[in-house]
């Protein structure tokens, strides 16, 4: 099978389209043919990795050291990326008895990547579901990681309808979902993003939209019963005023000092700060597959490009151009209809 590879760590270029031994499933394992994978930060970190350091790296210090061990020190370990993947099923092992031949599916790899590839071998109880009826698999491939990342996060509050919600960080793969999460719970949300991407989180259905260049939005005198900070770019002490009361100060990405200030508030009350990492699960991914087909969660693709034009599609996320997803299609002679 064809499979975008990569043995040394760099820039895009590193990658190369390959011929690699095709998967072969074990007994409790599915083989999807992959139709669409996606870019995300994800990819590009672990594309580069000895380039992150430490102070680079937006989590605490000691799990650098674990995942700069798990992706390789000098050189990857892992020579296929992708985490996202929407495909079809071509074969299934013989205790598999959750999915058939011919199903339609999408899931998450997390950070056990593998899915720039033609095809990816699932264990059937992993992050894997049937793919959303109304959405393509471009699309579909595009929900996973922001969702059931959003939605794990978010579960660690409780948002009760007509609370105020503030996400920072709106427009990228986790606050673009956790916009329309926070919709869903019922929330009355604004959503904090660059100037170019008003309108996108404005179409994603936040009821307020605040442009970061322009606004700093700690200092209007509006408050909030949750801040998601989803790249950390705030501060507790700078947020506290826009708190309420009882208001949490959520985190996607944070260092030990602001998992200090989570004992702390713990202990002391009032205004608090959560730190949190997302733990996903199958029942999660379905879950996020009803709301998708209930019209509650949409993915809006940017730009798509083919397997051959990995290295531009690498290069065009990095500058932080995107609006929206960038998807790989992977082209398979015999593509049958979509939806
Ligand atoms: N806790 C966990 O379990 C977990 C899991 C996965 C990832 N993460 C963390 O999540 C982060 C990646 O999130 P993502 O995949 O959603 O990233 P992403 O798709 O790259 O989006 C990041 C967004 O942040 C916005 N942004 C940039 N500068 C900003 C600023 N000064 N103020 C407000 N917003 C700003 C950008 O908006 P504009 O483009 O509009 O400027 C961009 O759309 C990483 O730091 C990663 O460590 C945490």
């Amino acid at each position: 099978m064809k499979a975008i590879v990569y043995t040394e760590y760099g820039l895009p270029e590193v990658f190369q389209l390959k011929e690699v031994e095709k998967p072969a499933p074990k007994d409790k394992e599915i083989l999807i043919r992959i139709y669409a994978t996606s870019v995300n930060i994800g990819d590009i970190w672990a594309r580069n990795f000895k380039e992150i350091s430490p102070r680079k790296f937006t989590m605490p210090l000691p799990l650098w050291l674990p995942s700069r061990m798990y992706f390789g020190f000098k050189k990857p370990r892992i020579h296929i990326l992708g985490n996202e993947f929407a495909g079809e099923i071509e074969a299934i092992g013989k205790d598999v008895k959750r999915f058939r031949k011919g199903d339609q599916v999408f899931g998450y790899r997390g950070q056990s990547m593998g899915a720039y590839a033609e095809y990816l071998c699932m264990p059937e109880d992993g992050l894997v579901a049937l793919k959303p009826v109304n959405m393509t698999y471009e699309e579909a491939a595009a929900v996973p990681y922001g969702a059931l990342t959003a939605l794990n996060l978010l579960r660690k509050v409780t948002i009760q309808p007509g609370q105020r919600v503030l996400i920072n960080g709106a427009s990228g793969a986790i606050g673009s979902a956790a916009v329309q999460l926070a919709r869903y719970f019922g929330a009355e949300v604004t959503g904090v993003c660059g100037s170019t991407r008003l309108e996108f989180v404005k179409s994603l259905g936040a009821d307020k939209v605040i442009d970061y260049i322009r606004e700093d939005f700690t200092q209007n005198s509006e408050t909030y019963d949750l801040i998601f900070d989803i790249l950390g770019k705030s501060s507790l002490s700078r947020c506290k005023r826009s708190l309420k009361q009882n208001g949490i100060y959520l985190l996607a990405s944070f260092k030990m000092k602001q998992l200090f200030q989570m004992l702390s508030t713990s202990v002391t009350g009032g205004k608090r700060v959560i730190c949190a990492l997302s733990s996903e699960s199958p029942e999660d991914l379905l879950f996020i597959k009803e709301l998708v087909e209930a019209g509650k969660i949409k993915s809006i693709i940017d730009r798509c490009y083919p397997m051959e034009q990995i290295a531009e599609a690498h290069r065009y996320f990095e500058k932080g151009y995107k609006t929206g997803s960038v998807i790989i299609t992977v082209a398979h002679n015999n593509k049958k209809e979509q939806l």
